[in-house]
């Protein structure tokens, strides 16, 4: 039967007293209806959400298309524990390794072919797990996600989802499961670590049992067809017991040399790449996030920008780029003189007295004596770690 999917939710919401959800799944049928060709029963389903009790404000927009009434909200802190966007294409790109842009692809495939696959008993769960360290476009995957299904996101910060007040946790996450079942969506769970530690860690290890626990039962109690992106940091700290809950698993790493190229010639866009080295600009930039090389471009152009200048000057991307890995490693530059020391040591092919002079607006000479300064206190750093391993 087609649209049988579309019926048992509006069942479901009609036997759970949700309107909400039987009233937007009664709008999704309608629109598929008239997209099918079919006009009239469009319409007949269309007037009777309009003709539904004002109280029921929903089912008003239903009959115009979707909508999410009734945000959940904490009980403790009165704030809305999910956030409802429309992700669109255009603004969500994201450049992934082929191994990597293919798995996200059998996600998105196993999500559109849905019952054709579940028809055979060869559908997978819609549920997909990625990881990997900050900046490397886990969040960013599932905006892409949802554009490309062109589904609202419904975004749960879990760290706000964890409330102080004991049971009100389970309570929270309840409510959002039973949100994301109103209409079709995709619910995105970020920074998922802090809601499913591993049952055996140590701090709180009562309260922590229970959420992993209720988190379980939520997964579970919802149709395996609801689409659910949960995103961490730290997947080391995941129960196992949830790693076995997600289908489709997607570790997100630092771009390799060929994705690094492209993240560099898509972020300094508009400006042109073409009078760049940009084979150097990846070699040089290896370990770097999407994140920061974002950041870098931003700099870089923002003072091509304000310098009244057209085209991208490389010496100073480069140096933006030195100072980005600089505080990535977790160098403290805080004076001129350490900036040009620091780049020296990390390019010195490239980062010439000349062009730093250039950069800094120094002579040569004044360049050189800084430099020399480095080696005078390098030997004094090497002389008190000296010190210190003999005293300790
Ligand atoms: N592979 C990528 N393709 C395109 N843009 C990327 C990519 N990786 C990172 N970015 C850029 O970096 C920004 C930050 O990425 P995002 O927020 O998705 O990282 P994250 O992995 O969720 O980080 P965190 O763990 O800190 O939440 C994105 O807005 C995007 O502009
Ligand atoms: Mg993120």
């Amino acid at each position: 039967m087609e649209y049988l999917s579309e019926i048992l939710k509006i069942l479901d919401g009609a036997l759970k007293a949700n309107a909400s959800m039987a009233s937007n799944y009664a709008g999704l049928l309608a629109d598929k209806l008239e997209s099918d060709g079919d006009k009239r029963q469009a319409r007949m389903i269309r007037e009777r959400l309009a003709r539904a009790p004002a109280a029921l404000a929903s089912a008003q927009d239903a009959a115009n298309g979707f909508s999410f009434s009734n945000l959940p909200t904490d009980g403790e802190s009165h704030l809305h524990t999910v956030d409802v966007s429309r992700p669109e294409l255009e603004k969500e790109s994201l450049l992934l390794s082929s191994a990597v842009a293919g798995r996200v692809h059998e996600f998105l495939a196993n999500i559109r072919r849905y019952d054709d696959l579940a028809r055979v008993g060869a559908a997978m769960s819609s549920r997909l797990l990625t990881y990997g360290p900050p900046g490397t476009g886990k969040t960013r995957l599932a905006r892409y996600v949802a554009a490309h299904l062109e589904l609202p996101l419904l975004t749960v910060r879990c760290d706000t989802l964890v409330s102080s007040l004991l049971g009100q946790t389970s309570r929270n996450l309840r409510r959002v499961f039973e949100f994301s079942q109103q209409q079709p969506c995709v619910l995105f769970l970020d920074e998922f670590d802090a809601l499913a530690g591993a049952r055996g860690n140590e701090r709180d290890v009562g309260e922590l049992q229970r959420v992993v626990i209720a988190l379980l039962q939520n997964i579970d109690a919802v149709p395996e067809s609801t689409i659910i992106v949960a995103a961490t940091n730290h997947d080391q700290l995941l129960d196992p017991a949830i790693w076995r809950r997600f289908s489709f698993r997607i570790p997100m790493a630092e771009p390799d040399l060929d994705l690094r190229k492209l993240l560099w010639k898509q972020y300094l866009q508009p400006f042109k790449a073409d009078a760049l080295d940009l084979d150097h600009l990846a070699k040089i930039s290896k370990g770097i996030t999407g994140a920061n090389i974002e950041q870098v471009c931003l700099d870089t152009k923002r003072a091509v920008v304000l310098s009244n200048a057209t085209a991208i000057d490389e010496d100073q991307l480069l140096r933006r780029l030195g100072l980005n890995l600089a505080l990535t490693a977790g160098r403290v530059l805080s004076t001129v003189e350490s900036e040009i020391r620091w780049l020296n040591g990390w390019a010195p092919r490239y980062f010439s007295l000349r062009t730093l002079g250039r950069l800094y607006d120094l002579s040569t000479r004044q360049i050189t004596k800084i430099l020399k300064e480095e080696i005078e206190s390098g030997r004094q750093e090497v002389t008190a770690t000296g010190v210190a391993e003999c005293e300790g």
